[in-house]
């Protein structure tokens, strides 16, 4: 990899790396020359990293383990954040809602004010996400809660806006995105999403159960004609956590290969 992107001496934190994106995200990483890698996951990543701190993403307990971990004393602090973990709502809402967006919530709020100026967090959020607009006052009231419990409340008190979850759980996560760029930029810091399109990972059988194979396919054959690989993905993450992206901030950046572009312009038929 060109000297352009360089992650020598950068601490970079990660969840989800164990398999999918996050893994992929982790070989480039390597290439990219960073040399002290942690990971947050529910299982051990096969990838050699300097830290693996076991962690539940959808309970507060874990996570706040997990950053005092993190932050433990005389260690250096982050420079970038990745929040990758996710799940498919094979799970139940309250568990995607949880996981996806609670929890990646708390791990940033509490990461944030100690991470070094010049740094930068990038979420993992998606195309599923895209229909934020539809729900921005209800995404609102559920980003203004800080308490975990009130937030666990206010997400079973809201079952129809968040239906069975992911989808529901992206728009939270691409709204976030943009309401935390002024905080970031406070800190010197800057926070991006990457919303990928299909993805061929252990988590898109799960995508096909919960969405159909006819909205999968179709989102596929709309966009590149091909299903993205975890790398696509990965090299787009990899961009908005490097300098090269210095400018970039509150910006939800579509990895779908044109598929919302084709869309917009109305060059593809809604399916069914
Ligand atoms: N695959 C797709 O088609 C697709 C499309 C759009 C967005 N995404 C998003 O990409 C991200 C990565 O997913 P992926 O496709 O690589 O799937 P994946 O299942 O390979 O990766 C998800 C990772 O999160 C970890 N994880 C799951 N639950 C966790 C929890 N409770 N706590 C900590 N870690 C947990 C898993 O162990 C795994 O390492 C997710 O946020 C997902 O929503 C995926």
């Amino acid at each position: 990899m060109s000297g352009l992107i360089d992650f020598a001496g950068k601490r970079v934190v990660i969840t989800g790396a164990y398999s999918g994106i996050g893994a992929a995200l982790v070989e480039l990483l390597r290439e990219a020359g960073a040399d002290h890698i942690v990971v947050l996951d529910l299982k051990q990543p096969e990838v050699n990293v300097e830290a693996f701190i076991e962690t539940d993403m959808g309970n507060p307990v874990s996570i706040d383990a997990a950053v005092a971990q993190i932050n433990a004393e005389g260690a250096p602090a982050v420079d970038v954040l990745f929040n990758n973990a996710g799940v498919a709502a094979t799970l139940p809402a309250d568990t995607v809602m949880r996981v996806n967006t609670l929890g990646l919530k708390r791990l940033t709020e509490h990461l944030l004010p100690t991470m070094n100026s010049g740094g930068a967090i990038v979420n993992t959020a998606s195309v599923a996400g895209n229909r934020w607009p539809e729900h921005l006052q209800q995404i609102n009231g559920l980003l203004e809660i800080n308490g975990w419990d009130e937030g666990v409340s206010w997400v079973a008190g809201n079952a129809e806006v968040v239906a069975d979850g992911y989808s529901f759980s992206k728009e939270c996560v691409q709204v976030y995105t943009m309401r935390m760029a002024k905080t970031a930029t406070q800190h010197g810091l800057r926070i991006n999403s990457v919303c990928p399109s299909p993805v061929d990972t252990p988590l898109l059988p799960a995508f096909r159960e919960t969405m159909t194979d006819e909205i999968i396919d179709w989102a596929i054959d709309a966009g590149a004609g091909r299903v993205a690989t975890p790398e696509d993905q990965a090299r787009a993450l990899l961009f908005l956590a490097s300098d090269l992206a210095s400018y970039v901030n509150g910006i939800n950046l579509m990895v779908d290969g044109g598929f919302g572009a084709a869309i917009q312009m109305g060059q593809v038929a809604l399916p069914g």
